[in-house]
């Protein structure tokens, strides 16, 4: 657990809650930690049942922060990219829990790539999704190059994360990766509701029909690694550094 993150159990529900408002949730090493460690715990603890990850209102998470990937851009270690956010996405796929996103706000990058791997997500009216990617300078990650195509379709799929075309909560909801639309501010209780419903579920019947619903954890570590190697290698591009340091320079200008 870290200053910007929250982790709870409400009875069989982890409740994971990432907590920076100032930054819009934008998601730091040590908070991909304390995600992989929430979930990485919640395995083998039969107490927990479901896990549920909200980021409040107005803000899921602007993604990787992006001070970090400027720091890994510049760098002249041989580390392709922060490994606490690639060990996030294997726990991701590795997760045997079904996961419940509550979505209030903008999810980009990374906070809209890991509801991919989510079992049901709730979006309120006000949410975008994002994903910058291409006019960062980098390719797509977190196995979406796999899930996205598998969610809504290639030609959607190419809109979002060749194009870097945002979506709105109703157009998540239309191409298939959100389950249902909510007002803002009510995402976390709508999670909550459908936590207790899974729970109240025979849960091994609910692991197992879960299991055969999803992809390997082997497919999607081998996509993970593929993107991650090409994202490394984005990363310390001309093209994406100009980017960074264009995000910081922006309110200077
Ligand atoms: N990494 C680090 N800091 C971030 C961030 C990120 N991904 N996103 C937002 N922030 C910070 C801003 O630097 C700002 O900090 P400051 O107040 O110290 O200057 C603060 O969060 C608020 O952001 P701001 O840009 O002022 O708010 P906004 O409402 O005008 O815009 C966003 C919000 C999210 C649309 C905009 O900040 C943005 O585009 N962020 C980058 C998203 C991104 O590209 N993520 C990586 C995806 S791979």
């Amino acid at each position: 657990m870290t200053g910007h993150l929250i982790v709870t159990d409400e009875d069989a529900t982890r409740v994971i809650t990432l907590r920076r408002p100032d930054k819009k949730n934008a998601i730091t090493q040590e908070m991909y930690r304390g995600m992989s460690d929430a979930i990485d715990t919640a395995q083998n603890n039969p107490a927990i049942r479901c896990i549920v990850i909200a980021g409040g209102s107005g803000a899921f998470t602007a993604g990787n922060d992006l001070e970090d990937f400027l720091k890994d851009g510049t760098s002249s270690a041989d580390a392709p990219r922060a490994s606490n956010a690639v060990k996030f996405l294997y726990s991701l796929a590795h997760n045997t829990k079904p996961i419940i996103a509550a979505v209030d706000g903008i999810a980009i990058g990374i906070g809209t790539t890991m509801l991919f791997h989510c079992d049901y997500v709730l979006a309120s009216t006000t949410t975008t999704f994002s994903t910058p990617f291409i006019h960062l300078g980098l390719v797509p990650e977190g196995a979406s190059s796999l899930l996205a195509p598998r969610a809504m379709g290639h030609q959607r799929a190419f809109a979002m994360l060749v194009m870097g075309r945002s979506l709105s909560a109703e157009e998540g909801r239309l191409a298939g990766f959100v389950n249902a639309v909510v007002a803002p501010g009510h995402t976390e209780v709508e999670a909550r509701k459908v936590a207790r419903e899974i729970c109240s579920l025979p849960a091994e019947a609910v692991a197992l029909s879960r299991k055969l619903l999803r992809l390997p954890p082997e497919d999607l570590t081998r996509r993970i690694d593929q993107e991650s190697h090409l994202f490394g290698e984005r990363m310390r591009s001309a093209e994406a550094v100009a980017a960074f340091k264009a995000f910081f320079s922006r309110k200077r200008t």
